[in-house]
């Protein structure tokens, strides 16, 4: 028996006294996971690769599978995913221990924007673009998913997404892969905390490789299609940067990637993922991904399906059952080399060694630090301050925001202002024993907020969806007894997310035939765009003088809305994606390349002729209660050699009346090289703080890294030549200008 040869406690103390170096600790990890391989039989092997979903809540469609709890007690289940609270997942843990060798099982859920607080989703929250921010709102998510059971989230989503059509933009970062990839790394490092072991630490993965974000039209699951370049430059920097920054594990995706499902893509799991990156970690397959390839037609059933998926590098099988099924026959054929299996097996084992379940598999399951986290008052306050920092400033004509408090009469209007679930997002976790009355509401956090003589009213106005204008009536009424109009609409929180692609993602119902009414009582109107994605709202967008845009905000979305819209936070965040002005442009984003005939209005350019090339609002984009004045662009030299540095500094004055925040971006464009450049780049931002009538020199350091590209050879190279540097208040608002030569 394992049990027997399995270190003690006391050796463990041991281990830790004489080896308390990494790498000693990581032989350790070895050791014992070969001691422990030994035990083990092909079918407990296998057992470590299959992993099922609880029956509480299902993310994916069902097996009905009775025998869970029987097949986890003889050892044949490594992993439970949507299993959660620490009397739950305690149950499963002792069934496990029921097992043979009495390994563990490990735990996995869908912390994607939050655990019971729940945080803005992944896309409000990186239009931040505070990196320290974002870190500290998955360090909250881990500390509170991990006192509930939790060993591993499927999270971060660093897929790069253009295409607004596609539900799951939500949960990414956006467009871009510089940024994205920053982002990428602060939320594993947040996630997985100090270190894999702490109580307090989850398993980050990084999902969904590779290319998932691209699939044609924006349709969830759909082909993707893509030049080695492309995929190379956008879309997998973020998954490097996670490696990088130690992720434990990778999710692979749906999609077919140029004709080869990425399950069972070789390419990317084994040579680029584990060859080149040298990732450690391992691969969970996407729900049934490894079934879905007969679908794809790349095989033709379980088995091949197995063969193919084990042989491409992907370790855990989620839900599919293909590996259960079929690899201890693939292993005795020698279809499969044992090999095969023992690596992905060790993979998985030194993972559980790592986060210490090995010592106590309980060690997760602590009822009473589970009640204290998830009522640890810090928590809401941390989601608000985030929730406040994603909160995009679209348009202020005139200055109607911030209101005053002391407003005497202000109608709240629309499907959203009492909604109190809808601001929770797409991925909130459903936690035990916990009900959603500590989600505040928008209307609880207006009224919070004004003064106590303020008047505030209240109408629907109409549902999300529909042609009902019924209430526009009294909706009207209340905007006539007011001074402002605050105007809560969008999407509902599940029209963006998983399976959730739309081809109109114009605002839904009559929404904006409300706005259009109340615009003609000739009150001023404060529209609030709640939605998961980027909407198309032309109407809106001309019309209402005001508009926040924000997004699903979390458990404290109407503390945040007030604080933005009373002022008690001066906004300060840009978007991260580009909100295009017609479905017919996607995908349109910044960093495209010229043509040789750039629209011009005139003659044969490439462009519509019912419609400009440029989004509604770009990327970068985002207004402040403040506003920010850009001189004194200098740069250190006007040549540079790749082994040396540039440095571009430039003063930013705040030139209103409010404290603000400014993000600060540099862009570069190579001019001529041997692979075309797009007309330009993010290559660095700063996000600084300042108060009204101060200013602050900024410094950026452009090194050789910032001009390098991927070659035809698919190698980066920086080439000489010239180089225009711009630095804006968005990837069109560029302020100032310079350029600089790369010289050999
Ligand atoms: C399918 C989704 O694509 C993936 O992101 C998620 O982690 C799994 N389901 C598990 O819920």
């Amino acid at each position: 028996m394992y049990l027997k040869l399995k270190p003690a406690l006391s050796l463990i103390l041991l281990l830790l006294i004489h080896l308390p170096f990494a790498h000693a600790q990581q032989k350790s990890v070895d050791h014992q996971v070969d001691s422990l391989m030994r035990l083990m039989t092909l079918q407990e092997k296998i057992g470590q690769l299959n992993q099922y979903s609880d029956d509480w809540t299902a993310t994916g469609p069902v097996t009905v599978d009775n025998d869970k709890t029987r097949q986890v007690r003889n050892g044949l289940v490594g992993s439970m995913l949507n299993c959660k609270g620490t009397d739950r997942t305690r149950w499963w843990q002792e069934a496990a221990m029921k097992s043979r060798l009495k390994i563990p099982l490990l735990f996995g859920q869908d912390v994607v924007h939050g655990y019971k607080t729940t945080f803005p989703i992944p896309l409000a929250e990186a239009c931040s673009w505070d990196i320290d921010a974002l870190s500290l709102s998955a360090r909250t998510a881990a500390t509170e998913a991990s006192a509930g059971g939790i060993h591993w989230t499927f999270a971060p989503m660093v897929d790069i997404a253009r295409d607004p059509r596609w539900g799951r933009v939500m949960e990414g970062a956006g467009e871009d892969p510089y940024l994205g990839s920053l982002i990428a790394a602060a939320r594993v490092k947040g996630f997985q905390g100090n270190k894999l072991g702490d109580v307090n630490s989850v398993m980050a993965c990084a999902k969904h490789f590779a290319a998932y974000g691209a699939a044609i039209g924006g349709r969830d699951y759909n082909t993707v299609d893509m030049s080695e370049r492309m995929l190379w430059e956008v879309y997998l920097p973020p998954f490097k940067a996670a490696v990088d920054a130690g992720v434990a594990t990778f999710m692979n995706s749906f999609n077919i990637l140029n004709g080869i499902p990425a399950t069972g893509n070789s390419y990317l799991q084994r040579e680029i993922l584990k060859g080149q990156w040298g990732f450690k970690g391992f691969v969970v397959s996407d729900w049934n991904s490894i079934g879905e390839m007969v679908t794809h037609g790349f095989v033709k059933n379980d088995y091949e399906a197995a063969l193919a998926a084990i042989t491409a590098g992907s370790d855990l099988d989620m839900e599919s059952r293909c590996y259960k099924n079929n690899l201890a026959q693939l292993v005795t054929e020698g279809k499969v080399p044992l090999a095969l299996v023992d690596d992905a097996v060790r993979r998985i084992l030194e993972k559980k060694f790592e986060l210490g379940l090995f010592d106590d598999p309980f060690k997760y399951c602590n009822a009473e630090r589970e009640q204290k986290e998830l009522n640890d008052p810090e928590n809401p306050k941390i989601a608000r301050e985030m929730a406040v920092r994603s909160i995009v400033l679209l348009k202020n004509q005139n200055n109607l925001l911030p209101l005053s408090k002391s407003t005497k009469t202000i109608a709240f209007i629309g499907p959203l202002v009492k909604a109190v679930k809808q601001n929770k997002g797409f991925w909130d976790v459903e936690v035990p024993g916990v009900d959603s009355g500590f989600i505040v509401s928008q209307w609880e956090g207006v009224k919070n907020k004004i003064g106590a003589d303020a008047k505030l009213l209240y109408a629907k106005g109409c549902e999300i969806e529909g042609s009902d204008k019924s209430g526009f009536a009294e909706a009207v009424n209340i905007a006539n007894q007011a001074d402002v109009v605050i105007l809560s609409i969008g999407e509902r929180r599940n029209m963006s997310g998983e399976a959730h692609s739309r081809s109109n993602i114009g605002i839904p119902g009559v929404q904006e035939d409300l706005l259009k009414e109340l615009l003609a009582t000739g009150k001023p109107v404060v529209v609030l765009i709640n939605a998961g994605r980027p909407l198309i709202f032309n109407y809106t967008a001309d019309n209402a003088p005001a508009i926040l845009y924000t997004w699903w905000l979390g458990s404290e979305a109407g503390n945040a809305i007030a604080d933005v819209i009373f002022g008690d936070y001066n906004p300060s965040a840009k978007l991260t994606i580009s909100f295009p002005l017609s479905v017919g442009q996607i995908p349109v984003y910044y960093s495209h390349l010229n043509t040789g005939r750039p629209a011009s209005g005139q003659g044969n350019t490439s462009s519509y002729i019912d419609l400009s090339n440029y989004p509604k609002y770009e990327f970068g984009y985002g207004l402040s209660y403040s506003t920010f004045e850009y001189s004194n662009l200098t740069l250190s030299s006007d040549k540079m050699k790749s082994d040396e540095k540039l440095v571009a500094t430039v003063i930013i004055k705040n030139t209103g009346k409010y404290a603000g925040e400014e993000i600060v971006q540099l862009y570069l464009r190579d001019v001529v090289s041997s692979i075309v450049r797009p007309v330009k780049e993010l290559k660095d931002f700063k996000k600084i703080a300042l108060k009204a009538g101060e200013s602050k020199t900024i410094t950026f350091t452009i090194d050789k890294e910032k001009l390098s590209f991927y070659n035809q050879q698919l190698k980066r190279v920086a080439e000489p030549g010239d180089f225009d540097l711009m630095i804006g208040a968005s990837s069109k608002d560029i302020r100032l200008t310079d350029k600089f030569e790369l010289v050999n």
